[in-house]
């Protein structure tokens, strides 16, 4: 058996040019304290509200290296954490992203976690109390968090069903902050710059936004979200006709409810007819 050594350059995990956030309130200082405290910190929020762009944000600003690990129901602690593999000198000891993260001293950022089976989410437990440290129980070995290392995790509070919520020893280890679209002056602003329509346009979006998002619970179990407002923007400014547009990306991949989809083609013919 051969000891695995494979020293990871952190380099490759640090973000290389600032990303574009748009602040939508106090969020950035917050978490600024709570990562001098190295406190796991919980992002809840709607789908596509800003969430990862949030963390990649804040991992530039802060010089760290960051590892977003998107989580699902088949994802076990082997894949959070390493496993032996089979090579041709033997078995070789393979970290996973967790524990990549631990040793560098990443920002790790696990996305979706509801999605993961709780035995899955128990493993992070230790990293994000007192001990900082991750056991590897096959291997044999107690990873020590690197001083920088921190845990954030993302939770979309509306979808995920009573089923799939996290243990209350998981909830009680994080810090937390609420996301939200933004308000529409800003969302404005950001569809304006991601996708490159002008300001009238995006406007108009973000109002085709706000009304359907009033269909929340009423047909539809999510509005609209800036991501896919921002997918609007990108057609119209590549000369897709705007209805078309809105169409493509505000309508069908939403619902295919003949009604709601009606009450959404009526607000984007409101906006742009
Ligand atoms: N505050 C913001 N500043 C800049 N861009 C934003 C902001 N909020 C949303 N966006 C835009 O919306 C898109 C979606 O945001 P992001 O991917 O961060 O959503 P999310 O909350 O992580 O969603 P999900 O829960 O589905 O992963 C981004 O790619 C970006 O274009
Ligand atoms: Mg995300």
């Amino acid at each position: 058996m051969s000891e695995n050594k494979t020293t990871v350059d952190s380099k490759q995990y640090i973000v290389k040019s600032e990303p574009y956030y748009e602040a939508v309130g106090d969020e950035i200082t917050l978490y600024e304290a709570a990562y001098n405290a190295r406190m796991p910190m919980i992002l809840k929020g709607p789908t596509g509200c800003g969430k990862s762009r949030f963390v990649e944000y804040m991992a530039w600003n802060l010089g760290k290296p960051l590892i977003t690990i998107a989580c699902n129901e088949d994802m076990t602690a082997s894949d959070l954490v390493g496993r032996f593999l089979l090579d041709k000198d033997g078995t070789k000891w393979q970290d996973g992203p967790l524990t990549t993260a631990a040793r560098i001293g990443a920002i790790c950022y696990l996305d979706e976690v509801v999605e993961a089976r709780q035995d899955t989410t128990v493993v992070i437990h230790p990293l994000t109390d007192h001990r900082r440290a991750l056991p590897l129980d096959k291997k044999g070995e107690l990873v020590e968090a690197h001083p920088d290392f921190q845990l954030v995790i993302s939770y979309n509070p509306g979808y995920q069903s009573l089923m799939k919520d996290l243990k209350q020893s998981t909830k009680q280890r994080f810090g937390g902050l609420d996301f939200d679209y933004p308000n529409a002056k800003i969302e404005t602003e950001i569809i304006t710059k991601e996708s490159g329509v002008d300001e009238t346009t995006a406007g108009k979006l973000v109002q085709i936004g706000h009304r359907a998002r009033n269909l929340k619970g009423h047909g539809l179990d999510e509005g609209i979200s800036t991501r896919l407002l921002v997918y609007a923007g990108q057609l119209i400014a590549k000369g897709v006709a705007p209805v078309a547009a809105c169409s493509m990306t505000m309508v069908t991949p939403l619902t295919d409810d003949p009604d709601i989809r009606d009450t959404l083609n009526a607000a984007v013919q409101t906006f742009f007819s």
